[in-house]
């Protein structure tokens, strides 16, 4: 990864305040310079490059951060700038996001919400280049469900990279295009993407079901994954299978509810595999499915959830595969330093 893709030039006029939220994002692997006023950041970014500026809005009473933003964008137009503001500065700060500015955080700056958005919006950035290679791309995607949605839900560490490891080796054994296999692996990556936008985060780390008007909420979250990684037009097959990953063969699924042959040989494969690494995911309220649970269950939703040729090539290799499978959120968890129990 690129490193001027890391740095970030924090802007606020009281020394502490800036020093404890650097060393947040120091600690999760930013590269932070400090600017205690507009004119010392304008002074940085005349001096090198920056992936995003965050700042605040008013200094000794003025309000600058429109002054700011002017100045990142004829030095440093790619870079992002996210506002830090008090109440009274609202007003400023959204009319500084007409201007440009991507977002801003309320004060006093939560650090880990500050990391989180940062990562973000970064990604989100750069995906939006269309100079992007294909590896380029699973590293962003990676990275961006990694610091979000594998942040906000740890249970889930690791079921991107999983799913799509599994994705693709069943494509190939169906033939797949290689494009579409690639494809298919970005959309592995980042099919739950979407749940970083749900309106409460809460849902999704919630110990037991969902009631019926949280489900509604989550069932968003394919649609807005594919809305949010939408802009690249070389991703725009990889938002089909993202907002195709809950349908279902027979047509209960959601959100458009397809059937059959609607959805796409990519979608249906990552419909089974994202199933898959669910039941071998150990939850608070739910221990991981065994083996033979897990293939009757299969079996069972051959040509009902899944689409039959899927559950044929799947069965085959999980008859080989299927304890080792299994066992793998169970490792993914410890290595991301979560107890195997708990
Ligand atoms: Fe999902």
């Amino acid at each position: 990864m690129d490193p001027d893709s890391r740095r970030v030039l924090l802007v606020d006029d009281e020394p502490r305040v800036i020093e404890m939220i650097g060393a947040v994002l120091e600690a999760q692997g930013f590269d932070v310079t400090l600017a205690g006023s507009p004119v010392a950041a304008v002074r940085e970014l005349q001096a090198s490059p920056f992936a995003a500026v965050v700042t605040d809005v008013v200094f000794d009473g003025v309000d600058a951060g429109q002054k700011i933003l002017a100045a990142c964008h004829d030095l440093r137009p790619t870079a992002i700038v996210l506002l830090m503001t008090g109440y009274p500065a609202i007003e400023g700060a959204v009319q500084a996001m007409r201007g440009g500015a991507v977002d801003y955080l309320p004060k006093p700056v939560d650090s880990v919400v500050l990391a989180a958005t940062l990562h973000r919006t970064i990604r989100q950035q750069q995906i939006r280049s269309d100079t992007l290679e294909y590896t380029d791309l699973v590293d962003i995607l990676s990275d961006l469900v990694a610091n979000t949605i594998e942040r906000v839900d740890p249970y889930t560490a690791g079921h991107g990279e999983r799913t799509r490891r599994y994705c693709r080796v069943i494509a190939e054994r169906l033939g797949l295009a290689r494009p579409t296999i690639e494809r298919l692996e970005l959309a592995a990556i980042a099919h739950d993407y979407g749940k970083i936008y749900l309106d409460d985060l809460g849902f999704l780390t919630k110990k037991g079901p969902l009631t019926a008007g949280e489900y509604r909420q989550v069932q968003k979250h394919p649609e807005l994954g594919a809305e949010m990684l939408g802009r690249n037009p070389y991703l725009r097959e990889v938002c089909r299978y993202v907002a195709e990953h809950h349908e279902r063969w027979d047509g209960t699924g959601y959100p458009l509810r397809l059937e059959g042959e609607e959805i796409t040989p990519a979608g249906r494969i990552l419909c089974v595999v994202e199933v898959f690494d669910s039941l071998s995911t150990r939850r608070s309220y739910k221990d991981p499915w065994e083996l033979p649970k897990t293939m009757d269950f299969f079996e069972s939703q051959s040509g009902r959830a899944f689409d039959p040729a899927v559950v044929d090539s799947f069965l085959s290799l999980l008859e080989v595969h299927g304890e080792e499978w299994l066992a793998e959120p169970q490792r993914d968890r410890q290595a991301a330093g979560l107890t195997p129990t708990s």
